[in-house]
């Protein structure tokens, strides 16, 4: 089987580190986002993953030199031009020659379902699409999904107001679609499948979800990125990865707790680290506190960041005291 893996979006939300790094080549407890999201889909059977790429395609190919990840071959699809979702999923699998049933995922999710009892789900029901479902605590920033009792999709509610829905499970971000679908996606048209091809599917009664309660996350914002590393070191999940990358150096005067540091890193003498990511060749002087923050870049001796982003170009000074700030300010960059 094959899948298509969405990567082409701008990350906007994550910058200033997608200024350098595009998110789903972020690492999440020292493993590329994309490589944790490969794997699993190797896992369940897919021989060949279709990158659908965009903006800034090159740190794709330099990150997978020999064209595989994890077991998987992989293809490049390069858009032109932004498609927005489904024009890109259909870019993709048409520069990939799919034509049998296929998965498509967000590059930007992290999930434990079982993507083999989703395509058995899939194929149960005889659908043209299924939607992977999760439940959340407070629905009204999600596009919410209700079903019937069969398993059939009824009506998406965006962004509901109390009342509105009883139904608590979004939509998840990963699919399994037939090659009908692409019928439905125009080439090189630009296109949301969340707001114009699912919902036309609904209306053919074809689209079917299955909603699961495994561990999900969308890793698209600073908070829930840092989540998404933490998770993986403290136990929240069946894995457990190591906290501490490859050539890292951690000063034995460091202290450091519930903190991932990457490849390649430093960080000096004296320094607490509290619930913080130490990104790939970054470099935290002597004394330094990290609370809650994710670092790519250099934070002088002395500093304190709380709730904070340092892209791999910023520079903290020396004894700066910095809550929920971003170095340097995307909203000054163009
Ligand atoms: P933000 O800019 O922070 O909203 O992130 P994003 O650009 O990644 O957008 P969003 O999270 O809504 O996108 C969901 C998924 O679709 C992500 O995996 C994106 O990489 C991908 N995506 C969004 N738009 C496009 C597009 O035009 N082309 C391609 N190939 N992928 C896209």
């Amino acid at each position: 089987m094959q899948a298509v893996i969405l990567v082409g979006g701008f990350g906007t939300r994550l910058r200033p580190l997608t200024f350098t790094t595009p998110k789903p080549l972020l690492p999440i407890a020292n493993v590329r986002q994309l490589e944790h999201l490969i794997a699993s889909l190797g896992s369940a059977g897919v021989t060949r993953a279709v990158l659908a790429l965009g903006f800034k395609p090159e740190p794709f190919f330099q990150a997978f030199p020999d064209g595989s990840c994890a077991g998987v071959e992989l293809h490049y699809a390069v858009e032109p031009e932004p498609l927005d979702t489904a024009g890109a999923i259909g870019f993709a699998a048409r520069d990939a020659g799919i034509d049998s049933t296929f998965i498509v995922m967000n590059g930007d999710i992290l999930s434990d379902v079982d993507l083999s009892a989703l395509v058995a789900f899939h194929r149960s029901k005889g659908a043209e699409g299924t939607l992977h479902l999760t439940p959340v605590d407070d629905p009204s920033q999600y596009g919410v999904v209700e079903t019937d009792g069969e398993g059939w999709v009824r009506r998406f509610v965006e962004k509901p107001q109390p009342g509105e829905t009883d139904s608590r499970v979004i939509n998840a971000g990963t699919y399994v679609l037939e090659p009908s679908v692409l019928d439905r996606m125009p080439p090189m048209q630009r296109l949301s499948i969340e707001r114009a091809v699912f919902p036309a599917m609904v209306a053919d009664g074809r689209l079917a979800a299955m909603a699961t309660d495994d561990y999900w996350i969308d890793t698209g914002r600073p908070d829930t990125y840092l989540k998404a590393n933490l998770d993986l070191i403290d136990g929240t999940r069946s894995l457990i990865l190591s906290s501490v990358g490859p050539n890292a150096h951690v000063a034995a005067t460091a202290s450091v707790t519930r903190s991932v540091i990457g490849e390649g890193a430093r960080v000096e003498g004296g320094s607490v680290l509290v619930d913080s990511v130490v990104l790939p060749g970054a470099q935290v002087g002597p004394a330094v506190r990290l609370e809650r923050s994710l670092v790519m870049g250099t934070v002088g001796e002395g500093a304190s960041l709380v709730d904070c982003v340092v892209g791999a170009d910023g520079v903290v000074p020396a004894r700066a005291q910095l809550v929920a700030a971003k170095v340097p300010d995307p909203a000054t960059m163009g």
